[in-house]
């Protein structure tokens, strides 16, 4: 409790069923506006309100890269908006966070990798999530891929900070059932790893206990009925609370193992993510008993203290939403496990965060059994 954390929250939350149709009345005395979307989420602008002083930039692909990132400012240096509006995932948003405060600036990219290196950001920023998981509309961070290494930069500033941010859960109608499981348990894993973390604090164990109670309540029934607007809403809440878990605690050694199926498997960042939860829950469930028997409760499931019945238990929780948990079935080559562990061991910035140290061999064991 002592520690002195910061918590950076957006200036204003719209949340509730046809919400994002409120940006245009938020945005009256916006002059030109630049919407980052995807070719999946480019149908959505229209309902924002914005009217014909939009322009779209939709060519943000799924793991965007500094390239990706870099055609999108030269679109934003074009137009040079008053505004940018994130509508999409968390790549969209994250390349929305960065498009506003570097493109009107002398700062690369590389300039600005670490935490506190941006200078500043005239642009408003709006985020509007079309999934519930990343949570990226709650923080100031973003990831880009190095396009030359594979491995994840991470900018870290207030000034990634969104204006406004609206959460409406009529824009995730349409996620499909496996990707509605999979991003949601992702939600839940940054509460999950946030709660369990060696750097965990009561202010935020606050918003993870929340976020792992609104999964345990509504992922099931959004994944079978995907227009249960309460369900929806429900996860669009909890994956908010996982970012702001994201801020001053962020993940520990889940979201690294995550990391190379992500960058070299190329697997979605929620799929792996949900394949790697259940280990690690279980792997840190000796150093974190209380918590652990928090986070089955939450999550309607038995109560267990040993490794392996957590495991399995927490393992059957996402097999039973849908996800198919076996890396094989991904098209995941056995002989690459060993350079795969050696690379997510040495993601010390979230490693080092875990409550239960784990080796390069412990990783490996991790994705061995994950087959
Ligand atoms: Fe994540």
């Amino acid at each position: 409790m002592a520690r002195p954390i910061t918590l950076h929250q957006p200036k204003r939350l719209e949340i509730g069923a046809g919400a994002s149709a409120r940006l245009g009345a938020w945005a009256e005395n916006a002059q030109r506006v630049l919407i980052i979307a995807s070719e999946h989420t480019i149908g959505f602008a229209e309902r924002l309100g914005l009217g014909n002083k939009a322009s779209i930039f939709s060519d943000v692909p799924a793991e965007p890269d500094d390239r990706a990132l870099g055609a999108a400012r030269e679109a934003a240096r074009a137009l040079r908006p008053d505004l940018v509006v994130g509508l999409g995932g968390g790549s969209v948003l994250d390349v929305a966070k960065l498009v506003a405060a570097l493109w009107d600036g002398s700062q690369s990219l590389d300039d600005v990798v670490g935490p506190d290196k941006v200078e500043g950001r005239r642009t408003r920023l709006a985020q509007v999530p079309t999934t519930a998981g990343t949570g990226s509309e709650a923080g100031i961070r973003a990831l880009i891929t190095d396009s030359a290494t594979h491995s994840k930069k991470a900018v870290e500033s207030p000034h990634l900070l969104a204006d406004i941010a609206i959460l409406d859960p009529e824009l995730t109608w349409s996620v499909p059932p496996a990707v509605t499981a999979a991003t949601g348990i992702d939600a839940m894993a940054h509460c999950v790893e946030a709660f369990t973390n060696i750097r965990a604090h009561d202010l935020i164990d606050g918003y993870a206990r929340m976020g792992i109670r609104l999964v345990g309540k509504y992922l099931a029934r959004a994944v079978e009925n995907g227009r249960d607007t309460e369900a929806r809403a429900g996860m669009m809440l909890a994956s908010y609370y996982g970012g702001i878990c994201l801020g001053p605690v962020n993940t520990a050694a889940g979201h690294a193992l995550a990391y190379p199926l992500g960058t070299r498997l190329g697997l979605p960042h929620g799929l792996a993510n949900a394949i790697i939860f259940p280990h690690v829950l279980a792997y840190n469930a000796p150093v974190r008993k209380e918590k652990t028997a928090e986070i089955l409760q939450a999550l309607g499931l038995p109560v267990f203290d040993d490794e392996s019945q957590v495991l399995n238990a927490a393992h059957r929780f996402c097999e039973d939403l849908g996800v198919e948990m076996r890396l094989s079935a991904h098209g995941a080559d056995p002989a690459a496990l060993e350079s795969w562990a050696g690379e997510a061991h040495a993601i010390r910035r979230l490693m080092d965060n875990n409550p239960r140290d784990m080796s390069a061999s412990d990783v490996l064991g991790i994705y061995r059994a994950t087959l």
